[in-house]
């Protein structure tokens, strides 16, 4: 079976010695000192702590530990700095950008304070790095958890920073109460701007969308793993420092094979060669042609409640894979594919080279412990027909903590002795030392040679804390605001936009005014909200919006860059937003009809913005005013989800899906049901999102309340009227009409049909809308391939292929209450007029404040 690898045998010598091609990275800021300790070298350049320009005061001695391990290096673990006091601060002048930040804990006793008092918290530049952490009980978890490890004498944590400009790198260390911290080195090494960070290509597995590795990210380096290779010290990356462990300890049953590779490795502009070291790229553990079902298993312990970002190394190192198609493979990240075909050599263009692809992965806090679990990284083969070898490879991986949107990367402190806490308890046999297999790797494994280790299956049993199956469960509420947000003074309003010059006015919603403005010396072009003193929404609320929203960022979010609140105004700046509200492209304002494929690519968008809302947080949160003036468009049209003025949180008890509250919204996006029992929830998002997907392929406002027969004037009844009778092609708008592929016409009229569910239980999770309507775009991209000639014929549920199932005819609970309901709304104080809301039935006929926008005119 494995016949194939045996001319590697005929290169067993690899040497780590060889010549590189790869030219280091060399680092623009780069500082190592030996806290408390002399400037001195060994292996490196060490720089004492004392009296540097480092430290600012002296509420701090130095001390030595009582002991010291002989596995560890002597620089910087025999001196430490230690703060029984005060907090302390480090400051580092550093040029922008992101910057390796590596703390050296060697916990021992020190001038009589005992490793297991000490406890302590360190921050960073406004990032909570480690809070009341115990060097002492993480060191000792390493050592006795991990199947395999060896006792953790000392303990490395690595951080990542975005240093913005004009700042300096600040590291402060706090004592806990009663406690003292220690330090024993700190190393800071900055990194090629785009390495880890503006990645365009996160996937993210398990959800749609989620957060993205911006500036104001901080990261902390979990696992840096040479797999199926020897451990690679810090002298011996290209040029940051980082050491790369070996991987075999994370394995949960199968070794697999550890070919090694014989030529050298090419990088190329997408993997510059300081993204990892050749080592890393030419050694791999693999399956082998594979008969057997199984997976390759790593399990890797982290943090609960946060963001993990997976980057997983390949490189092709056997002779045999010379094509693509040749060796797909599946990815899976706790149990969710990552990827269901992954093709080295289609993601490389057929070469082989080198390549990291990025997966983001929530790791969800089931009972607000924020205690470890197990991440389950697994591959296996894809068993596609066309596969010529059943096997699948991984060269190397790395796993980063994203910090949370209050700029908290710390987790607890890692319990010694597991509280049995749920069912069943760990079993003796997960606590073995090295498994004798994985012994045997490592010993032959050091440097020297890595080959076939052909070993079946070493099966330890590892038992999971149970209790994981919900996907998304949000138990806690968002910590405070951070301090991310800009507040602005009024003068600084004023002179952005002068004085609140009447030109300057963009748009006009019910809570006031929007202006645009230049800040920054007139760089940057802003949208300014300046709320209506008169307006219903109060100061409590003004704040509620900017804590809620200086947490929020993402691609499709408009992001909130401050506020001003001085002289009783309440003003939000945002972003400002080129082309304006998706409406004006539609059929307000005197735009260029937008193509079909763009409207597709704008409605994806603002559902992954609205999914994001809904599932981004630990709680959800509710638009409650989706609708086209609320979609906005940038510079390129990617759309972006906007006025979260009367967002909700969701419900915060478990097992409880709405929140009571008063009704608010727009006519014609209103979910019915809201309006009728007062209960909000996401579905009432999906409702609007419904309306607002009708709005854009027909291109008329969801409400005409003249010059068209009854029937028409809602058009959410209308268009499902004529989605039920197959007729929705005559409504669609005649300038996009001959664009849409028929059978994207389809998907997408049983998309905003599903939204426009009269019971919320029955319409789709904003998720699952993103998926249906990027299917609903590759429709239409294949018909565009095939021919670029759309046929005419708009009709009949077919057309589609295989297992597709159309809503055709409609099913029962899709008819909707065809019923008129007039009634008084007051439009902020003043104006009266009058509304119509269709799909509804009466309850009770009492009278609900139904707060009505611009997009209604009165009659
Ligand atoms: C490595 O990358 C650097 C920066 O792009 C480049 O200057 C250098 O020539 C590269 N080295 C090799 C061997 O390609
Ligand atoms: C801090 O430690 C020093 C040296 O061990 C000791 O003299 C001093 O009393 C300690 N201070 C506090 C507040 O514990
Ligand atoms: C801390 O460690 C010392 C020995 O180093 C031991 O005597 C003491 O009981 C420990 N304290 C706690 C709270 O574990
Ligand atoms: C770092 O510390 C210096 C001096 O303590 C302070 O002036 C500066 O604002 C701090 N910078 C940051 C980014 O916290
Ligand atoms: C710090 O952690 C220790 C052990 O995890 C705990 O006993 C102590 O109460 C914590 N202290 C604070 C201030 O949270
Ligand atoms: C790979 O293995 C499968 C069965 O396990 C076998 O049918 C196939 O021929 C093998 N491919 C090669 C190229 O050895
Ligand atoms: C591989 O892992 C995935 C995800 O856990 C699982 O669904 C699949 O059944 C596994 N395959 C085998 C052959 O065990
Ligand atoms: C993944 O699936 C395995 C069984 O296939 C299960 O034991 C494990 O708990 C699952 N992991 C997660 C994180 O759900
Ligand atoms: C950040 O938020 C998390 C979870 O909401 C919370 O546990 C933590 O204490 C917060 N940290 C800070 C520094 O506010």
């Amino acid at each position: 079976m494995f016949a194939f690898l045996l001319p590697l045998f005929s290169f067993l010598l690899f040497s780590t010695t060889t010549t590189t091609s790869a030219q280091p990275y060399k680092p623009t800021d780069y500082f190592l000192l030996n806290c408390g300790g002399a400037t001195t070298t060994s292996n490196r350049k060490w720089d004492t702590d004392e009296r540097s320009k480092f430290m600012p005061s002296t509420t701090s001695f130095t001390s030595t530990p009582n002991k010291r391990d002989p596995s560890i290096p002597e620089i910087p673990y025999s001196s430490a700095r230690i703060f029984n006091t005060s907090s302390f601060t480090y400051t580092f002048r550093v040029t922008s950008g992101p910057k390796f930040l590596r703390l050296y804990f060697y916990p021992a006793t020190y001038s009589g304070h005992q490793a297991n008092q000490s406890f302590f918290s360190v921050s960073s530049n406004g990032y909570s790095l480690l809070s009341n952490f115990s060097a002492f009980l993480t060191a000792s978890y390493l050592g006795t958890q991990l199947v395999g490890s060896p006792p953790v004498p000392n303990i490395i944590k690595e951080f990542i920073i975005y240093v913005k400009p004009t700042q300096s790198l600040n590291v402060t260390f706090t004592p806990s109460p009663n406690s003292y911290a220690f330090i024993n080195g700190i190393e800071i090494v900055s990194l090629p701007e785009n390495l880890y960070y503006k990645s365009k290509d996160l996937n993210y597995v398990g959800q749609t969308s989620g957060p993205m590795i911006t500036e104001d990210t901080s990261l902390e380096n979990i696992y840096r793993l040479n797999v199926g290779g020897s451990q690679i010290s810090s002298k011996d990356d290209t040029g940051m420092y980082r050491s790369w462990d070996q991987d075999d300890r994370y394995l949960l049953s199968a070794i697999g094979l550890t070919p090694v590779n014989m030529t050298p490795i090419v990088y190329t502009a997408d993997t510059p060669n300081y993204t990892a070291p050749e080592l890393v790229y030419a050694t791999q553990r693999s399956m082998g042609n594979q008969s057997e079902l199984y997976n390759l298993t790593w399990l890797l312990p982290v943090d609960s409640g946060f963001y993990y970002n997976f980057r997983l190394h390949f490189c092709n190192i056997i002779p045999q894979y010379t094509r693509q198609g040749a060796v797909l493979f599946r990815i899976f990240i706790n149990n969710h594919t990552a990827e269901e075909r992954a093709d080295l050599f289609y993601w490389t263009q057929g070469t082989g080279y080198p390549v990291f692809k990025d997966y983001v992965i929530f790791v969800n806090d089931f009972d607000g412990s924020r205690r470890k679990q197990d991440l389950w990284l697994a591959i296996g083969p894809n068993r596609d027909k066309s596969e010529q070898y059943h096997d699948a490879f991984l060269n190397g991986l790395e796993v980063f903590k994203l910090s949370l949107f209050n700029g908290s990367l710390a987790g607890p402190n890692p319990e010694l002795q597991p509280t049995p806490p749920s069912p069943p308890p760990p079993s003796p046999t997960g606590k073995k030392k090295t498994p004798p297999y994985a012994a045997i790797i490592g010993g032959i494994g050091g440097a020297l040679v890595l080959m076939l280790s052909v070993l079946g299956f070493i099966v330890f049993r590892r038992v999971k804390h149970s209790g994981d199956k919900s996907d998304e469960q949000k138990s806690k509420d968002f910590g405070l605001p951070s301090g991310r947000c800009r507040r602005f003074t009024i003068q600084e309003v004023k002179d952005a936009t002068r004085e609140f010059d009447e030109t300057r006015v963009i748009g006009r919603g019910g809570f006031g005014m929007v202006y645009i403005g230049y800040i920054d010396n007139d760089t940057t072009a802003v949208a300014i909200k300046r709320l209506n003193a008169l307006s219903k929404q109060g100061f409590h609320e003004f704040q509620t919006e900017i804590g809620l929203l200086s947490k929020l960022r993402h691609v499709q979010l408009v992001s909130l860059i401050g506020y001003c609140d001085d002289e009783g105004e309440m003003v939000l700046v945002y972003d400002y937003m080129s082309n304006g509200t998706l409406q004006d492209h539609l059929y307000k304002g005197k735009n260029p009809h937008l193509p079909w494929k763009r409207r597709l690519e704008i409605c994806i968008g603002a559902a992954k913005g609205l999914h994001y809302l809904h599932t981004g947080a630990n709680r959800a949160i509710i638009h409650r005013d989706v609708k086209s003036t609320n979609i906005l468009l940038d510079e390129n049209f990617v759309a972006k989800v906007a006025d979260f003025g009367l967002s909700k949180l969701g419900p915060k008890e478990k097992g409880v899906d709405y929140v009571n509250t008063t009704v608010k919204g727009t006519l014609g996006y209103l979910d019915p049901e809201y309006y009728k029992y007062q209960q909000l929830t996401e579905k009432s998002d999906v409702y609007s999102f419904g309306a607002v997907l009708l709005e854009v392929l027909c291109s008329r406002p969801v409400i005409i309340n003249r010059g068209v027969p009854d029937e028409e004037m809602n058009l959410a009844e209308w268009g499902r009227k004529n989605y039920g009778k197959g007729t929705l092609h005559e409504i669609v708008d005649k300038r996009i009409s001959d664009e849409i592929a028929p059978n994207c016409l389809m998907k997408f009229g049983e998309v905003a049909n599903s939204c426009l569910r009269m019971k919320g239980s029955k319409r789709p999770k904003m998720d699952e809308v993103v998926w249906r309507l990027e299917f609903a775009l590759q429709l239409q991209e294949a018909v565009e391939k095939m021919d670029g000639e759309v046929s005419g014929d708009m009709k009949g549920g077919s057309g589609m292929s295989g297992n597709q199932e159309f809503m055709f005819p409609v099913k029962e609970e899709d008819v909707s209450v065809v019923e008129e309901y007039e009634y008084n709304y007051e439009l902020e104080g003043t104006s009266t007029g009058v509304g119509i809301q269709h799909g509804l039935t009466s309850t009770d006929g009492s009278s609900h404040e139904v707060f009505v926008s611009e997009t209604v005119l009165p009659r």
